[in-house]
């Protein structure tokens, strides 16, 4: 069942908002197993680290206002994707599909939609991979689907989005367009920065494969007795 609302004062609102909260403590909870169970598998974190939050009323409403509907419940759960928002971070863009993937084949959550903004960055330079997600809440008399926005992206284009994010706000109207294109350029250069650090990791990969004889160690040990090691 779908989130339902009535407009019946301060109780539903504060209910709607903690499923909101409750879907993100769920999904958090899932990324931190995916992420100790991969490190557990390849000895590695594609996970570097998840931030999350229930966006508050005051943004919910200049949303609603910006998109002209009126400030009700059943609008913000309606047309408002971001009121649960989570944005996890990782080292390389091949881990943002990988958790992608993984976020995709868990069953009780349904991807509702995706913007892959680093295979086509936005005007901006923006880069980021989104999924609005559909995830079960389950609550004492019934189980609510609940809507979640996640924001996948690299360190370098977190910090990126970060800092372009606060120019935007010290510009009430339009950006200057030359700020825009220096904007722009550094976006190119996160780009070209996240595809060379990808490069450098892979090969060190490869060299720290070759010479990795503590796992060669382990490995004839398990062969030898598995249930001494
Ligand atoms: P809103 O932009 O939130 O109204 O929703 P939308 O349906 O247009 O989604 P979109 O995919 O454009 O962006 C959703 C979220 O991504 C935003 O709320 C921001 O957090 C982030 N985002 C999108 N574009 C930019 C951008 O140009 N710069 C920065 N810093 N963040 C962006
Ligand atoms: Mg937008």
């Amino acid at each position: 069942m779908e989130l339902q609302v009535h407009d019946d004062g301060a109780d539903s609102w504060e209910e709607v908002m903690l499923i909101y909260d409750a879907a993100l403590k769920q999904i958090n909870t899932k990324l931190e197993i995916l992420n100790d169970e991969f490190q557990h598998v390849h000895k590695y974190n594609p996970i570097e680290h998840i931030k999350y939050r229930v966006k508050t009323p005051r943004s919910i409403v200049k949303k609603l206002k910006r998109h002209g509907y009126e400030s009700t419940l059943e609008n913000m759960v309606k047309y408002c994707n971001d009121i649960a928002g989570i944005r996890i971070i990782c080292d390389y863009t091949s881990d943002i599909y990988r958790i992608a993937d993984m976020i995709t084949n868990q069953s009780d959550i349904k991807v509702a939609a995706i913007k892959d903004y680093i295979a086509s960055p936005k005007p901006s330079g923006y880069m980021s991979y989104h999924m609005i997600v559909m995830i079960p809440v389950y609550l004492s008399d019934r189980i609510v689907d609940t809507k979640v926005e996640i924001q996948i992206r690299t360190i370098a284009m977190d910090f990126w989005a970060s800092l372009e994010h606060k120019i935007q706000y010290k510009f009430p109207g339009e950006v200057p367009e030359h700020i825009q294109e220096e904007l722009l350029e550094n976006a190119r250069m996160v780009a070209e920065l996240d595809a060379r650090m990808m490069r450098l990791n892979n090969e060190i990969q490869e060299l720290a494969g070759e010479e990795d004889g503590e796992a060669e160690t382990r490995a004839t040990l398990c062969k030898i007795d598995p249930s001494m090691v």
